[in-house]
């Protein structure tokens, strides 16, 4: 009997726990809780599509079940797994190689079985590049960034992504500010050269005070919420329409729901904006790259996730 959620326990007994089931589980997401992941409906749509005799499945680790868990993706031939919450920086000392992005955003939420070898990737950063080049046609390197939530680990991730696209500007907001100080620090070399816009700083980091944020919003064309504020419905927007204006693009990491607080904000202004699912869809269809060596199939891919 398939299950919506296996768990470590399932996976030491993996041969007679998943007898039968067809096609073979050989790809999976590790998380705690992943009981709402909707990468298997994503994955899953394009391994039927592409017509790959294997499937994607939920797996719940608790945090000391890690290392074992990853043992028992090379003992029960898995193509790779996912990695999820609370998992993605833990998972970047277990692997026998991590890629170079991977190693600077400090967290790995692609793993890939390469014989007796485990490979570590990230695929968050360029899903955003991907996600923001989809929604709204233009490259995040031509763009001033305001990224909100810069102390989280999906903050970081595309933080970083920003530094390595050498964005016109990025502007790093977090509620403890001390966060985003240190991850401006930290990104500082990158940012470093020629490029001259004016009178603003090319990196900045601000406290989380209206004034500020309305001040560094003249100079941003794209604002992205990597903070969890807008998971539940009631939320507040994180920033007020009444600091909004028309000309910015405003992007939601959050997809719970299709328009979300920050996105009811952007449409009183008439901002253009988009939430989450873009990019869970173009870090997904990365993870199946680095899978498969071949192209993701992102149409079906879109559309299971719109389901
Ligand atoms: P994830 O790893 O999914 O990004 P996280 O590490 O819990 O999640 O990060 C949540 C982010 O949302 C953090 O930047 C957090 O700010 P702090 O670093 O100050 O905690 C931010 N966040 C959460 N709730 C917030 C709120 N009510 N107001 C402002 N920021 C908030």
């Amino acid at each position: 009997m398939q299950k919506e959620v296996y768990t470590f326990a399932d996976l030491q007994d993996w041969p007679q726990v998943t007898a039968g089931i067809t096609p073979p589980i050989r790809l999976s997401v590790f998380g705690d809780p992943v009981a709402h992941s909707k990468s298997p409906a994503m994955h899953n749509a394009a391994l039927a599509a592409c017509g790959i005799d294997a499937q994607y499945v939920r797996l719940r680790i608790r945090p000391d079940e890690l290392p074992g868990a990853v043992r028992a993706l090379v003992e029960n031939n898995f193509i790779g797994t996912n990695v999820t919450i609370p998992h993605k920086v833990a998972m970047l000392s277990l692997m026998d190689e991590v890629d170079e992005n991977a190693r600077k955003i400090g967290t790995v939420n692609t793993v890939l079985v390469d014989g007796d070898k485990l490979r570590g990737f990230n695929t968050d950063g360029p899903g955003i590049v991907r996600a923001v080049r989809s929604e709204f046609s233009v490259d995040l390197r031509d763009l001033r960034v305001m990224l909100l939530g810069a102390g989280g680990g999906a903050g970081r991730a595309i933080a970083m992504q920003c530094g390595f696209e050498n964005c016109e500007r990025l502007v790093l907001v977090n509620r403890t500010f001390e966060k985003a100080k240190a991850l401006a620090d930290e990104l500082e070399p990158l940012f470093k050269g020629t490029r001259l816009i004016g009178p603003v700083a090319r990196l900045e980091a601000i406290p989380w005070d209206e004034q500020q944020l309305a001040f560094q919003l003249q100079h941003t064309d794209l604002v992205i919420n990597a903070t969890s504020i807008g998971m539940k419905l009631s939320d507040p927007s994180p920033l007020p329409a009444s600091i909004l204006t028309p000309a910015l693009m405003i992007y939601d990491t959050i997809y719970t729901a299709a328009r979300t607080p920050l996105i009811r904000a952007a449409d009183e202004v008439g901002a253009r904006s988009a939430n989450g699912l873009s990019m869970l869809l173009h870090q997904g269809a990365l993870s199946f790259e680095i899978w498969f060596n071949r192209e993701a199939p992102v149409e079906a891919m879109r559309a299971a996730l719109q389901n």
